[in-house]
């Protein structure tokens, strides 16, 4: 029988409970699929400050490392708000990614059938088939560039560098072609090459590189009119591929079109196969422990991981259609409707179970 070992990186607010429902989740499906999971704690964010000092103990890297994939709650919290920027949750999440060498987020936006009422745009914009893949950079530029706080002309100023090189653009946009290639052959690629360097350097090596995929189409778009687009016509997009500051705003913008952003999951993958998945939303902390969080975005994120790191895809398919067919009778708070049951965040997981099984 397949063995699989997974590091949880539970993390803080609603991250221990939503992680707990998908790893309910995972062992049901891998009863019915026959393979086994093994899974290991680690510490990530807050509760790693509070228990270690650091934010990203080196013994989390290791555990990571040694493992097949990573599940990740959330990090973060008001409680670390007030913590130097290097000493913040946010940090260890930024160290993850670096340490793991995950430079490919894939963060799908997607409608769920039940739940297209939630998009706060007219249903004859969002209405069908907005399915949005956006492939965002996430180990370089200016999250990860030089930067410093300095005195000047004796007023503090403080500096962050942009800074991508084609090696860096080459990887991330060959995983967003292979994408568009399984997809609908559609790559938007967004930058703002009418200001920065880094952009043009940018967009030359996307159109270099489409030669390579003759099938693709690609067009570019500023950041600027992306957001725009976004919103005016979001059915206009395929694959979108980007930097990472680019990505982290535009991906958010995506999933609160779909209005389900606590039922979106990501992957962030190296050139292994290994990979670290995440739901998209926070650590909510403001109803964490309350047993009300939406855990359907964690376990849609270990469908990905199997789909992308365990390759089980049968599994896989198994979870999303569980999750789309409980959609239509069981909802957590967040997306209740009238004429539906209202349950927890550990019903949630149970109701998703039941299908699987
Ligand atoms: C995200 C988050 C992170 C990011 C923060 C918490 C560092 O916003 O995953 O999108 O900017 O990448
Ligand atoms: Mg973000």
């Amino acid at each position: 029988m397949k063995n699989y070992n997974i590091t949880l990186l539970r993390g803080d607010g609603i991250g221990p409970e939503i992680v707990n429902e998908a790893v309910k989740v995972l062992d049901v499906t891998a009863e019915k699929y026959g393979f086994k999971v093994n899974y290991t704690d680690a510490l990530l964010g807050g509760c790693a400050i509070d228990e270690t000092g650091v934010p990203l103990p080196q013994e989390t890297i290791d555990k990571c490392k040694a493992s097949d994939s990573v599940l990740l709650g959330a990090v973060g919290g008001p409680k670390w708000d007030t913590l130097p920027g290097k000493n913040r949750p946010e940090a260890g999440l930024l160290g993850i990614r670096g340490a793991l060498g995950l430079f490919a987020n894939l963060r799908p936006a997607v409608i769920f059938e039940p739940l297209k009422d939630a998009s706060p745009l007219r249903a004859d914009i969002v209405g069908g088939a907005l399915d949005i893949m956006i492939v965002r950079e996430l180990t370089g530029g200016i999250y990860f560039g030089e930067r410093g706080t300095l005195v000047e002309n004796g007023m503090e100023a403080a500096y962050d560098t942009e800074k991508y090189s084609v090696a860096e653009i080459e990887r991330i946009g060959r995983v967003a072609f292979d994408m568009a290639m399984k997809r609908n052959k559609k790559l938007t690629s967004v930058d703002k090459a009418n200001v920065l360097d880094s952009s043009r350097l940018w967009r030359k090596t996307m159109i270099r590189l489409s030669e390579e995929y003759p099938e693709v189409e690609l067009n570019h778009l500023y950041v600027d009119n992306c957001a725009m687009q976004l919103v005016r016509d979001p059915k206009q997009f395929d694959v979108i591929v980007t930097s990472n500051i680019f990505g982290d705003i535009l991906s958010d913008e995506a999933s609160q079109i779909s209005g389900s952003i606590g039922m979106l999951a990501s992957a962030s993958l190296n050139s292994t196969k290994l990979g670290l998945y995440e739901p998209i939303h926070g650590s909510a902390p403001d109803i964490a422990g309350k047993g009300i969080a939406n855990p359907l975005a964690t376990i849609l994120s270990v469908a990905m991981m199997l789909r992308y790191s365990l390759d089980e895809p049968a599994a896989a398919d198994a979870i999303e259609r569980a999750v789309s067919e409980v959609l239509d009778t069981t909802r957590t708070p967040d997306i209740y409707t009238e004429g539906t049951r209202k349950v927890s965040t550990s019903e949630m997981g149970d109701a998703v179970c039941a299908l699987i099984r």
